[in-house]
C-alpha cells in the first residue's frame, strides 16, 4: 500500500547531519579561525541574536540545559524552597532542583496532552506554597493548560519556568514556547529537533535574569557576586546553532506536513492539538501500541524513580499507554 510505504519511509531512524549545511558551517568556522577565539565571541552573540529573533525574547547560550536551568533556579533562590514539577518528564527537571537544595513536589499530568494538569497544579500549589514551578512542554506541543497555569503563577507570586527541551517549533496562536513563563530553558542536545551536539539557552523577559545568566555561565566573573560555574558555549558550537536555527522553520514545516498527510490518517487515537496550535513534533504520540515505535517519551515517571509517595493516576496511566511513531526529518525524500 502506498500509505504504508510512505509511513515506513519517514519512520526510518535518522538523527544525523544535514549535508547541505556543510558550506555554511565551514564559512562560519573560518570566521572563528580569523577571530582566533574559542568562546565568548561574535558567533555566540550571533546565535543568541538569531534565537532571540526566532523565540522573541532575550537569549543567553549555555553549554547544556543543566547550566541554563541551574542559572534560572539560582536566580530564583530555591534552597529550602518547594518547586512544583511534573512527574511525566525527564529526571533532569527534579534533579536540577535537588542539586540546588530545593524540595520537589510532583504534579499529575493530563491524559490528552501528557503535560501538567492545571487542576492538580492548583491543588499542589495550595498545599505546598511553592517558590517556583517547572512546566514542561512534553513531546513538542505547548502544554494545553499553559494559560491557566501562567495566570495562577502570576496571581500567586510563583516563578514559572518553561522547560522547552522538546518545544522547538511549537506555537499557539503565533506565540512560542518560553514566552508564557518568567523564563524558558531550551536544550540543543543531540536528539532534539535542532541540535548543537550539546547546548542550552535561557530566554526571559526579565533583564535582571538575563544579566544574571550571562554572569552565571562564566563563574560569576568579573566580581563573583553570582555563584556561577563554567557553562560557556564554545564558538564552534555556536556556529552550529546559527545554522540549525536557520533550518528550524523548514524542519518543523516538513514534520508537520508528514504528520498531517501521512500519519494522522493512520493513527486516529493520538494527541490532538487544540485550534491554533502547531507542534514542533519532537515526537508524534499515540495511545495505542504500535509495531514500529521508538518507544515511550519516558518509561518511568520521576515520582516512581525517586520513590515519592504521591498518587498521580494520569501520570501512571500515561507511562503505560503512550507510544511514539518515528518521524525523522528527511529533506531529500520530501
Ligand atoms: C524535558 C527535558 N528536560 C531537560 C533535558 C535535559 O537536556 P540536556 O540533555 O541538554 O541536559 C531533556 C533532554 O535531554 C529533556 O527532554
Amino acid at each position: 500500500m502506498v500509505l504504508d510505504r510512505a509511513v515506513a519511509d519517514i519512520a526510518r531512524f535518522a538523527i544525523g547531519f544535514d549535508h547541505r549545511d556543510r558550506a555554511r558551517l565551514h564559512e562560519l568556522w573560518d570566521r572563528i579561525f580569523d577571530d582566533d577565539r574559542w568562546s565568548e565571541g561574535e558567533l555566540t552573540r550571533e546565535f543568541e541574536a538569531a534565537w532571540e529573533r526566532w523565540n522573541g525574547l532575550p537569549s543567553v547560550a549555555f553549554s547544556n540545559w543543566s547550566g541554563a536551568a541551574l542559572a534560572v533556579l539560582e536566580f530564583v533562590g530555591v534552597r529550602g524552597e518547594t518547586v512544583l514539577c511534573p512527574s511525566n518528564t525527564f529526571m533532569a527537571v527534579p534533579l536540577s532542583v535537588l542539586h540546588l537544595g530545593g524540595k520537589v513536589e510532583f504534579v499529575d499530568c493530563n491524559r490528552d496532552d501528557l503535560c501538567m494538569s492545571f487542576a492538580d497544579f492548583q491543588a499542589k500549589a495550595e498545599q505546598h506554597k511553592p517558590r517556583a514551578a517547572f512546566l514542561v512542554h512534553i513531546g513538542g506541543h505547548i502544554a494545553f493548560e499553559v494559560e491557566q497555569i501562567t495566570a495562577y503563577c502570576r496571581d500567586n507570586g510563583i516563578f514559572l519556568i518553561e522547560d522547552c527541551a522538546h518545544a522547538h517549533g511549537a506555537e499557539w496562536n503565533e506565540r512560542r514556547a518560553g514566552t508564557w513563563g518568567d523564563a524558558g530553558v531550551w536544550s540543543f542536545t543531540a536528539t532534539k529537533t535542532i541540535s548543537t551536539g550539546e547546548g542550552g539557552m535561557v530566554v526571559s523577559r526579565h533583564p535582571e535574569l538575563v544579566e544574571f545568566a550571562q554572569t552565571y555561565r562564566n563563574y560569576g566573573k568579573p566580581d563573583y557576586a553570582v555563584p556561577g560555574l563554567n557553562f560557556r558555549m564554545p564558538e564552534f558550537t555556536s556556529a552550529i546553532g546559527i545554522v540549525q536555527t536557520e533550518r528550524l522553520d523548514e524542519i518543523v514545516a516538513w514534520k508537520n506536513a508528514q504528520a498531517r498527510e501521512q500519519l494522522d490518517p493512520v493513527y486516529p487515537n493520538r494527541v490532538v492539538l487544540p485550534d491554533g496550535m502547531t507542534s514542533g513534533h519532537y515526537k508524534y504520540i499515540v495511545f495505542d501500541p504500535i509495531e514500529r515505535s521508538t518507544g515511550k517519551v519516558y518509561d518511568q515517571p520521576c515520582h516512581r524513580i525517586l520513590g515519592h509517595d504521591v498518587d498521580l493516576p494520569n501520570t501512571d496511566w500515561i507511562a503505560e499507554h503512550h507510544w511514539c511513531v518515528p518521524l525523522y526529518y528527511r529533506p531529500t525524500e520530501s
